[in-house]
């Protein structure tokens, strides 16, 4: 069973130094997760899209690796969702380098997602903040407005909450040390988003764990 608890970095201010420090220890996570590649890949088979809209994107850096990977595409205009606007200079800068743009909508996901018709949706790290009733609600927003749409989600095994134990080792602090369990312990197995997914006629499902931490989900429209 799913547990959900509140994470710690949703609770302190975008400018809390601890805060600041947990987002550079995600960057790291995410690293070694290999979450930027399981993404790319995830894409890699749909078309180029105009409007891509990154939900709960944070900083945007997460997005910015998955980009640099994506290099058949371009002119991508990105926007990140989230209730932070956290996305830096540097960050909209390397976006534009790669011949993509990069802005940012401030909010809660039900208030801002439905104010856009994004080609393609992404989430990171993001969708096991919800639990199912909501998770349902976003998923069929998504599906109602998107052609095709990836995430990547902590996977709830054994495995994963050995690997959470250990990102003290990166160097993480109290926050990350914190968030990384509760992500793992409100993670996804099976085919749990799957079966959240609206039932709809049209979409082409693949939900699976990949190696080591990720649960991923893809929905790709029949074209
Ligand atoms: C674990 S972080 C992942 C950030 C980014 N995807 C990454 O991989 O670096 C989750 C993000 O979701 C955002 N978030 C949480 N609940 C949200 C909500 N209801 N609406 C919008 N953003 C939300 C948080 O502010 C945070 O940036």
């Amino acid at each position: 069973m799913r547990l959900l608890t509140p994470e710690l970095l949703d609770l302190l201010p975008a400018d809390d130094p601890r805060a600041m420090r947990s987002r550079r220890d995600l960057a790291r996570i995410n690293a070694v997760m290999m979450q930027h590649r399981i993404m790319a890949r995830a894409l890699a088979g749909l078309p180029c899209p105009r409007l891509l809209a990154d939900l709960g994107g944070g900083d945007g850096r997460f997005l910015l690796g998955v980009a640099r990977r994506l290099k058949q595409w371009r002119g991508v205009r990105a926007m990140i969702l989230d209730r932070q606007a956290i996305v830096g200079c540097d960050t909209r800068d390397a976006f534009q380098a790669l011949g993509w743009s990069c802005e940012v909508m401030q909010g809660d996901i039900f208030e801002t997602l439905p104010r856009l018709s994004p080609d393609i949706v992404t989430a990171n790290l993001f969708l096991h903040h919800l639990e199912d009733g909501e998770l349902a609600r976003l998923l069929a927003l998504v599906a109602a407005r998107a052609g095709g749409f990836a995430t990547c989600e902590p996977r709830r095994s054994t495995f994963a909450v050995l690997g959470a134990r250990l990102v003290f080792m990166l160097g993480a602090n109290d926050v990350s040390r914190h968030d990384a369990l509760a992500s793992v312990r409100a993670g996804f197995a099976g085919q749990e988003l799957s079966s959240l997914w609206p039932k709809n006629f049209g979409w082409k499902i693949e939900e699976l764990g990949v190696f080591p931490f990720t649960h991923r989900f893809v929905a790709r429209h029949a074209p």
